[in-house]
């Protein structure tokens, strides 16, 4: 599995730092996550809900989105942090948008109730997965 628990730790530390912006108020539900892309940049994303409940955009989605925006290419670690349930772990459409642009041997790291590091891999989440033909 790619990225050291160092730097795994480092990334749930970035997303950690924005959970507070997480816009959840219907759910109450904060979630917030940090990508790192091929060039080792970090990219963040909150949770933004609307009173149209199903517009509601989910924090991994967010940081990605963030990340292509920027002009990354890959996402190599994903961090996810919630303050409600930890471990967090990505929803399934979150999991599909992340392996557009992740390996499957690529990091998802979240915490437990103890803030240890708790890591898994894209393809574990979302296996045998349904990928670009371009790649
Ligand atoms: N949510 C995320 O942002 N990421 C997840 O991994 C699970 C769910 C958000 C969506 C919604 O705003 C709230 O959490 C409750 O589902």
């Amino acid at each position: 599995m790619s990225g050291s628990d160092v730097e795994l730790a480092d990334l749930l530390a970035r997303a950690r730092a924005v959970l507070a912006h997480a816009y959840a108020p219907y759910s109450d539900f904060q979630v917030a996550a940090a990508v790192r892309d091929e060039t080792g940049r970090t990219h963040v994303g909150v949770n933004v809900e609307n009173v149209s409940y199903g517009l509601a955009t989910c924090a991994e989605r967010a940081a990605i989105f963030t990340a292509i925006a920027a002009g990354a290419k890959r996402i190599t670690a994903v961090a996810v942090t919630s303050r409600r349930l930890r471990p967090i772990s990505p929803c399934g459409a979150c999991r599909q948008v992340i392996r557009e642009f992740a390996a499957e041997e690529v990091a998802v790291a979240s915490e437990d109730d103890d803030g240890q590091l708790v890591v898994t891999s894209v393809g574990a989440l979302l296996p045998r997965s349904f990928v670009s033909l371009e790649r």
